[in-house]
């Protein structure tokens, strides 16, 4: 069987450094890992206004945004396939299919939903289009045969909503649709990354407190330098906790031995470090100093690399165009698939007459 990895972004802002150290570095050691036969990167616009139908214009801004971020991120667009999901009717038509198998009170356990129903105060009127986005979204996976999906922890119940959908499917119509596998990311500041304001709220692109990719230099030093960190470390010989504080969260993500090397020979590794911190008598300004320095040697090839793209948005565009095509023809040779297998090719070799 080929190794396929399937994911998505939906273009409701840009990429920050949450979604780089959970999924998108994940995604490019993917790519250059060799190990997978084809690698599809969706930007889910179509899905981005299941909740955003009056903001189209939102939508539609952060399409190139997004391409953007991958780019610089280091996704190549010779060894991925980036599309646009609504460039692909065959998904529709596909989704249309999958919610005859799936029932309202189970898109109603579906944990993702539920918490997403309460955050965008749906409660009292949900629309159609959103309750029906896992459904989508399982037609976005099965439509090219995905063995692998790497997303945030979020996103687990979305996987388990999909695989029903493939074993009611395949157990009604016969064996047609390929089952995928979760690739969980490895690091977790993706997922439950405080927001680098508070501490409290997660990092979130409409929350606006986090540290973009295309950040500049200044801005990036001005959010670390003023990031939340542990409350009780008040004065520099307390004893600081290193868990749940946001500054060794982003340095659990990002530092490498070599940036103490560089930046900052009193340790030679972030282990030590911690064990100084947990022990006091290490202020937090230096620890934000470092961090910063980490931050900045990490964000700026980039940063670099996004401007040269933003250089040449024409050929962005030729990107997600191409992509698209491809990603046409692989939908297009799935949707056969199932209609063949529920006997809706009725003009296929005339099968109506058989
Ligand atoms: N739900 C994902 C998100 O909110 C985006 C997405 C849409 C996706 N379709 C997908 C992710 C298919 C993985 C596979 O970011």
């Amino acid at each position: 069987m080929k190794k396929v990895i399937l994911t998505g972004d939906r273009p409701t802002g840009r990429l920050h450094v949450g979604h780089y150290a959970g999924s998108l570095k994940e995604r490019v050691k993917l790519q250059n890992s060799g190990e997978y036969d084809d690698i599809y990167l969706m930007i889910a616009d179509a899905q981005a206004l299941t909740d955003n139908a009056e903001h189209p214009e939102k939508v539609r801004q952060n399409i190139l945004q997004v391409a953007l971020d991958y780019l610089a991120c280091g996704i190549d667009p010779n060894k991925s396939t980036i599309f646009v999901q609504s460039m692909i009717p065959e998904l529709t038509e596909l989704t249309f299919y999958y919610m005859n198998l799936v029932t309202v009170s189970r898109v109603q356990r579906n944990p993702t939903v539920k918490a997403e129903i309460q955050m965008r105060n749906f409660e009292a009127s949900i629309p159609v289009g959103f309750f029906c986005y896992p459904i989508s979204q399982a037609a976005d996976i099965t439509a090219f045969r995905a063995t692998a999906v790497p997303v945030g922890e979020d996103q687990l119940p979305m996987l388990e909503q999909c695989k029903e959908i493939v074993h009611k499917f395949n157990s009604v119509y016969g064996e047609t649709l390929t089952e995928p596998q979760i690739i969980l990311p490895s690091n977790k500041l993706v997922c439950d990354s405080p927001g680098v304001l508070s501490g409290k709220a997660k990092m979130s692109k409409s929350l606006g407190n986090c540290i973009y990719l295309a950040e500049e230099p200044e801005d990036i030093k001005k959010k670390v330098m003023s990031m939340f960190t542990d409350p009780n470390h008040l004065r520099v010989e307390d004893p600081g906790k290193v868990e749940g504080n946001p500054v060794f969260i982003y340095l659990d993500a990002f530092c490498r031995d070599e940036h103490f090397a560089e930046f900052w020979n009193d340790y030679s590794c972030l282990d030590e470090l911690k064990a100084h911190y947990q022990r006091g008598g290490l202020g937090d300004v230096k620890v934000k100093k470092f961090l910063n320095n980490v931050m900045q040697e990490e964000l700026r090839p980039i940063r670099e690399r996004r401007k040269e793209w933003e250089n040449h948005l024409p050929d962005v565009l030729d990107i997600l165009k191409e992509g698209s095509k491809v990603a046409k023809e692989t939908a297009a040779k799935t949707l056969e698939d199932v209609r063949h297998s529920m006997r809706i090719d009725y003009f296929t070799d005339n099968n109506l007459l058989k």
